[in-house]
């Protein structure tokens, strides 16, 4: 179990004082760390049509970019590259037990663990994340430079890679094993690595109103939601022919704003969104599925872990009747169910405790068997 330590600040301070502000460097906040995936895993996943990875390295001093899924790395040599794959914590479960630490942040604002191999020299480049991260040095060493925020230019240095122009540094660092960088979106940073390194990037995401109001727009149509017309009984006589005056721009906010007011609609919306995956999840469906008397003697022996990556959560709103989210589904199980619910949600791994008056309700059982014949949550043996 990997503890996060935080040697001169409190995580109370660390809330109040960095996230989402300030860059820092947390010295040593894993003790002992050791990579939990070696370079070579690293490489085969990127090899994989599933998985998201890339290449970046110079040829000829300009940048290149390069997707996966990659045949081989025969063509380069020992400097000057780094390969980056997406969401290992899908595919790993020693590599999602690295979310844990950071559970101080609630999951629905977790992205992925990305993890980046580099050879001494490489990089990805000057440039700006939109997403908080917490940049975990495994093995090797490199050397972070971080800017501060500020109207930073931004230019394609080549059509996959958006880089800024150069910046003055406020942390200029080497990183060490189990030295952690914490960056806020929005901090120009840059990363040359001084020897063969992996980086394990746990970043976290922030939504932009577009994002969600797209999210908005494909879940009410999904539903065939927001059917209600505008509507305007007793209009007055109107004068200017091309004007939209202010009573009828208020008609048209307040239709849409029904839809952003109406509680159990956005909750909805909220636990469906938030509770879907960017990158597909590495499910292992049972191949011999398990009846649900199966499933709960087993479950008396030994825990359920969820699968790397599986988003589950609950809303305040719609939780008193016992409804979760997992992946981008709605369920509801009853009033009766809002602790197991809740349980289901807060927790990594699940034991019969934690489930056991759920498991005597027909809807729930079939749903959870469902679930675990469909590789949501797994025996580990
Ligand atoms: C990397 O690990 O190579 C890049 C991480 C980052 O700068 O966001
Ligand atoms: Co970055």
């Amino acid at each position: 179990m990997l503890t996060l330590n935080l040697a001169d600040f409190s995580l109370e301070h660390f809330m109040a004082y960095y996230w989402q502000q300030r860059p820092v460097v947390i010295r040593q906040g894993f003790a002992h760390f050791e990579d939990l995936i070696s370079p070579n895993d690293l490489a085969g996943l990127a090899m994989e049509d599933a998985v998201e990875s890339r290449l970046v390295y110079k040829k000829d001093e300009q940048w290149q970019a390069e997707n996966g899924p990659f045949e081989s790395y025969k063509r380069f040599g020992k400097t000057g590259w780094t390969l980056i794959v997406q969401a290992v914590n899908h595919y790993s479960p020693e590599v999602a037990e690295l979310v844990k630490p950071f559970d101080f942040i609630p999951k629905w604002r977790l992205d992925d663990v990305m993890i980046s191999y580099a050879t001494p020299g490489g990089g990805v480049g000057p440039h700006i994340d939109l997403y908080d991260v917490f940049i975990c040095q495994g093995s090797g060493r490199r050397q972070w430079r971080v800017g501060d925020k500020g109207d930073h230019k931004q230019f394609a240095a080549h059509a996959a890679l958006l880089h800024t122009e150069p910046f003055e540094a406020i942390i200029d660092t080497e990183l060490l094993p189990g030295d952690i960088l914490y960056i806020p979106p929005g901090f120009p940073h840059d990363g040359v690595t001084l020897e063969e390194s992996m980086s394990y990037s746990v970043g976290f995401r922030a939504k932009s109103g577009c994002d969600m109001l797209s999210g908005l727009a494909d879940y009410v149509i999904d539903k065939e939601l927001g059917k209600t017309l505008l509507a305007d009984p007793k209009r007055l006589i109107a004068h200017h022919q091309g004007q939209i005056d202010a009573s009828d721009f208020t008609l048209i906010r307040a239709n849409l704003q029904t839809l952003l007011d109406n509680d159990t609609l956005m909750a909805d919306f909220a636990g469906s969104y938030f509770s879907k995956t960017k990158c597909t999840l590495d499910l292992q469906p049972l191949d011999e599925p398990l009846e649900t008397s199966d499933l709960v003697d087993m479950l008396q022996q030994q825990p359920l872990v969820r699968t790397g990556g599986l988003r589950c959560f609950y809303v305040d709103a719609t939780v008193v009747q016992g409804v979760c989210y997992v992946d981008g589904e709605r369920y509801e199980f009853g009033p009766d169910l809002q602790q197991a619910v809740i349980n289901l949600c807060d927790n990594d791994e699940l034991s019969e405790a934690l489930l056991h008056a759920a498991l005597e309700n027909a809807e729930f059982s079939r749903q959870f068997t469902e679930w675990v014949n469909g590789g949501f949550w797994y025996f580990r043996d």
